[in-house]
């Protein structure tokens, strides 16, 4: 019976077959251990010379790491077993023999790694982070899905810049000019005119020069848009959200949370709410803490996150920032307009902001003023304008980056851990 190794729990006892990669091995003169990996999941599969024979024995202790085999055996109860299970080898085919597979189990250096990404995403580790990265984005389909909110998809090129135009690729549309999205909103915000509630879930792309553990060159987003929502709607939305998320990984990630070594015990403390501070008390905490040049306006870089994320063991939200800082779309604070109603949620443990969101301006003269603030002209501005005309309301909205979530509950350092294949400054390929 073939089957897979995350299915082997229902055939306890039974004789079945396995289409695998030896990923590891160990043996004596009498027992062989296959470290055996199919995609699902990993398990050791035991070869005992009295039981296979000598030949089949020795064909056993000569296998490749990476080497492609069907592997029948007897699936057994093992309590040492991370699974559970081991398969307790009858016989073996190969399929195909690895010669010389590049990463061995010995440690290699980072860039080695991300030139063999290809065959790095084999890796137990690399197979977690990836798994857990999945379980995010179904559990963010199933979150947006469950409250009513409609999936629409924002193009990718674009004839306008989004977030600000430092930070655009350019290309050529035929005769026209075109940007890659920085980010689907202005989108999202038509589409909430439409549907009430959206979402939308796809790659973005931002041409930074940054070489941190947070950035990537191109990386995915969730971008939630509400009518009818305030800013502070949004942020009970936002913690809903993580919490879900965080608690779904938890549930339906044992295994490879023990896989990444993820200390859990940082995890099951996230549910909502999560704290709120204003920017004006961040900005004292952190003078607080011993940066003494932090001034009012001063945009926050990853150690200042990092402090303020050091005082709570939730994620937290930095409410109202100052306007001259944040993006041209958001709305000024009523009763204190030189500060505008956004927030960014903090991950705790270092990993940074991995939310930004907005209520947006709704009243068409103050966004046409910004449209002169900003320089804003053009077709490709202009349908946003309209939005405002046309049964405008308030609205809010928010962008989760995928990668720094998947970055923070698997407790990765790097970002271009967290995604198939990263892009970086300077790496393309693979
Ligand atoms: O704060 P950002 O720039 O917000 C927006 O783009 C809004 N238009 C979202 C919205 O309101 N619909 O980006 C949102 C999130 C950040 O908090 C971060 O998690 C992630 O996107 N992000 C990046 N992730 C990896 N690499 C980068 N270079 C990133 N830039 C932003
Ligand atoms: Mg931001």
């Amino acid at each position: 019976m073939k089957t897979t190794i995350t299915e082997v729990h229902k055939h306890i006892g039974e004789e079945v077959t396995i289409g695998a990669w030896l990923a590891n091995k160990r043996s004596s003169g009498k027992i062989a251990f296959l470290q055996l990996r199919d995609g699902t999941g990993f398990i050791q599969g035991v070869v005992v010379k009295a039981d296979i024979g000598e030949e089949k024995f020795q064909e056993a202790k000569a296998l490749t790491q990476e080497s492609s085999i069907y592997v029948t055996g007897k699936v057994v109860e093992d309590a040492r077993s991370p699974v559970g299970f081991e398969i307790q080898v009858t016989d073996f085919e190969l399929i195909q023999e690895a010669v010389e597979y590049p990463i061995t189990p010995k440690n290699h250096g980072t860039e080695f790694l991300m030139d063999h990404r290809h065959l790095w995403l084999r890796s137990k580790k690399q197979h977690a982070v990836m798994k857990i990265r999945n379980e995010i984005i179904r559990a963010t389909y199933e979150f947006f899905n469950e409250q009513g909110y409609v999936k629409i998809d924002p193009p990718i090129l674009t004839g306008a810049s989004a977030e600000g135009t430092t930070e655009l690729f350019h290309t050529k549309y035929f005769d026209e000019d075109a940007y890659l999205s920085q980010s689907g909103q202005l989108y999202m915000e038509a589409a909430a005119m439409a549907f009430g509630k959206v979402f939308s879930f796809g790659p973005t792309f931002r041409a930074e020069k940054s070489k941190t553990r947070r950035h990537l060159i191109e990386f995915w987003m969730i971008e939630p848009e509400m009518a009818f929502m305030d800013h502070d709607d949004s942020l009970e939305v936002q913690e809903r959200y993580v919490a879900h998320v965080v608690q779904s990984v938890l549930s339906n990630c044992k295994l490879e949370l023990q896989a990444l070594d993820r200390d859990i015990t940082q995890l099951e403390k996230i549910a909502a709410p999560f704290p709120r501070i204003t920017y004006d008390e961040a900005i004292q905490l952190l003078k607080e803490k011993g940066f003494d040049d932090v001034e009012w306006g001063d945009d926050f870089g990853a150690p200042h996150e990092t402090a303020i994320a050091e005082s709570f063991d939730k994620p937290v939200f930095i409410i109202n920032w100052p306007a001259e800082i944040k993006a041209f779309y958001m709305k000024p604070d009523p009763k204190r307009p030189e500060v505008v109603l956004c927030a960014d949620l903090i991950a705790p443990e270092g990993y940074g902001e991995i939310i930004g969101g907005s209520q947006r301006i709704d009243d068409l003269e103050l966004m046409k003023q910004r449209y002169e603030e900003h320089e804003l002209t053009g077709p490709a501005y202009e349908w946003y304008l309209q939005l405002r005309q046309y049964g405008s309301v308030p609205h809010s909205g928010f962008g989760l980056g995928l990668e720094r979530t998947v970055a923070w509950i698997s407790g990765v350092e790097h970002v271009r851990e967290t995604i198939p294949f990263p892009r970086l400054l300077n790496r393309l390929y693979p």
